[in-house]
């Protein structure tokens, strides 16, 4: 058993539309009661001793939605962003996985700014994914891969696991040991799938407006219990 605090939990936050529903309210209600949780979460897993956090707050695909859900998205990042300013002081290290190119340039240049301000921070990091797609993610990241090729005199035998892990929106961030989803679905749904090979994958049927700093305890329990072989055979 490994019986150790994961080094890096992943969370896919799925459910707060649903979580609305049942109660009657809009879909950006639970959304912004998700966002809610997700900064408790944070906190709490910072507390346990966990040292990254990954959280899937906007996917590749996400865009479908209506245009009054993906605004009420948008404003509750920027509210974020704003507010994340003040994180310096709990020395919080925070990266944004994503092709930030398509946000408004203000926006974009806030999320730069706050990696930079606090990539000196090395006891807890705070990813956030926002328009990101674990085959984007794959796909820009073989496409630097080749421009190297091109560029810089390195042939495909160069890339390897670890060069090609570098050029990844996660190169700052070890692979993910437990991956967590509530909502009740049991699929990856294209967040981090490169860095999820060996991850441990926690599924609860509770909503994610709903996950508590208990539930969160439960899925740490079941990660300790489990007996990681990454390929290899029981010593
Ligand atoms: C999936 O649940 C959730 C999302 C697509 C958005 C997640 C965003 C948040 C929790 C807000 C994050 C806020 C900050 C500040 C980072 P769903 O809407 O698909 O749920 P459903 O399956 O019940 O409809």
């Amino acid at each position: 058993m490994d019986n150790q605090v994961p080094l890096h939990i992943a969370f896919i936050m799925d459910g707060n539309g649903r979580w609305a529903k049942k109660r009657g309210l809009s879909r950006n209600i639970g959304h912004k009661k998700g966002g809610d949780t997700f900064r408790e979460i944070a906190k709490y897993a910072k507390d346990c001793g966990v040292k990254y956090v990954t959280f899937f707050a906007f996917s590749t695909e996400n865009w479908k939605r209506p245009k009054e859900e993906v605004d009420a998205l948008m404003k509750l990042f920027s509210e974020y962003l704003d507010e994340a300013e003040s994180y310096a002081k709990e020395k919080t290290r925070l990266i944004f996985l994503g092709d930030k190119s398509i946000f408004a340039r203000e926006m974009a240049a806030k999320m730069t700014e706050l990696e930079k301000k606090s990539k000196q921070f090395s006891d807890f990091t705070l990813s956030l994914a926002v328009n990101y797609g674990g085959k984007d993610d794959i796909l820009q990241a073989a496409r630097r891969a080749a421009k190297f090729c091109r560029d810089r005199d390195l042939t495909p035998s160069d890339i390897d696991e670890k060069f090609f892990s570098g050029l990844l929106y996660t190169s700052a961030v070890p692979d993910v040991d437990l991956l967590i989803r509530p909502g009740g679905e049991r699929r990856l749904s294209n967040f981090l799938l490169w860095q999820s090979a060996y991850a441990e994958l926690y599924f609860t049927d509770i909503l994610w407006p709903d996950f508590t700093k208990k539930d969160l305890d439960t899925a740490i329990e079941y990660y300790k219990g489990r007996n990681r072989r990454f390929g290899n055979i029981e010593k």
